[in-house]
């Protein structure tokens, strides 16, 4: 087995060869047994380093669809900005929704790190070719959804994406753990909005109550498929770029709910939902993976009004995108960046 110094080494080479400096195509074994070691000594992968095809090629792919997720995610809970009910609101809705639009940023940025630009990345989504989270394609039909997809969406966010700050891709894990930060003020906000509601009129408290009836069981979807139809799971684990397997990540988002719920006097929708004292983990229901993978193929009540909405906003969006490449044009050709201060 190769040693630290030897991975470095055959790392270095290979941002040698990249650079057109030395080592040639032969050596492609000696990377690959350098990035497997250096995967194994939970050492991070820059970009500049070597890797596998199929390495990057699950990156762009996961990190585009969690990206995606993020951007599409702030329609749903935008639809409320206006009709928040108190100024404090607002400002909340407006500032986690903003947070949204930010986490996009931070991951189409990781994207681009591996040589995959926005503006391809983007075209794949607006043409169907690159998913988003099956959850966004549900709609929110009253102000509760906002507490119920803080609690429940960004809960269950949260605890998928603490473990990618550990993710074996350097910018990739470092994007996480300021994402994590924000979304977990994002499921608290969603806890004490639900709260409030809970705590209020019988009208608000069967509001609440119906949101987290009908987010329940697609928040327990977000976490992908069971563990055995999940096609990629066990190479993602093998690169460390996931660290548990969808369905223990499930188990741990609900034996977490549990008993916020019960604070919040509020019932998960699941007559199988009991503590099973041998396993000391929650048991709960079925999930309806039909309806998931309808979901993901586009037949959700939502996937058009969003991908509709995502285009608008994209064309509308062009000349703002013109306008920086100009400024950045005329930065650049007078000498701006190199120390001279513009009039
Ligand atoms: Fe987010
Ligand atoms: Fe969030």
């Amino acid at each position: 087995m190769a040693t630290a110094a030897t991975h470095q080494t055959a790392r270095t080479l290979a941002h040698d060869s990249q650079d057109g400096t030395q080592a040639g195509v032969d050596d492609t074994a000696a990377y690959e047994r350098a990035f497997d070691a250096a995967v194994a000594a939970d050492e991070r992968v820059e970009p500049r380093d070597w890797m596998p095809d199929a390495y990057r090629a699950t990156l762009v792919r996961q990190i585009a669809q969690h990206a995606h997720s993020e951007i599409i995610g702030m329609q749903p809970e935008a639809n409320w900005i206006t009709r928040a009910p108190s100024l404090r609101r607002k400002a909340i809705l407006m500032a986690k929704v903003q947070d949204e639009a930010g986490h996009g940023l931070y991951l189409y940025s990781a994207a681009e790190t591996l040589g995959t630009g926005r503006e391809e990345l983007l075209d794949k989504l607006h043409t169907g070719r690159q998913k988003y989270s099956s959850i966004f394609s549900y709609p929110t039909l009253t102000w509760a959804d906002v507490g119920a997809i803080g609690w429940l969406v960004d809960g269950a966010a949260i605890t998928n994406q603490v473990p990618l700050c550990r993710c074996s891709y350097g910018p990739y894990a470092r994007a996480m753990v300021r994402i994590c930060k924000e979304e977990s003020f994002h499921q608290r906000q969603g806890y004490e909005l639900l709260l409030a509601l809970s705590r209020g009129t019988p009208a608000q408290h069967a509001m609440a109550q119906d949101a987290v009836d009908r987010w329940w069981w697609p928040s327990l979807m977000m976490f992908g498929p069971p563990d055995d139809e999940s096609a990629h799971s066990a190479q993602s684990m093998a690169w460390k770029i996931k660290r548990h397997s969808n369905d223990e990540l499930r188990q741990r988002f609900v034996d977490i709910c549990v008993p916020q719920a019960e604070s919040l006097d509020l019932t998960l929708p699941d007559p199988d939902l009991r503590w099973n004292e041998e396993r000391g983990q929650h048991d709960f229901g079925p999930i309806d993976w039909t309806e998931f993978w309808d979901v993901l193929k586009g037949n959700g009540p939502c996937n058009e009004q969003r991908i509709t909405q995502r285009r608008r906003a994209h064309d509308e969006g062009a000349w703002v995108r013109e306008a920086a490449s100009a400024y950045a044009a005329k930065h650049s050709a007078s000498g701006a960046g190199r120390g001279v201060e513009q009039a």
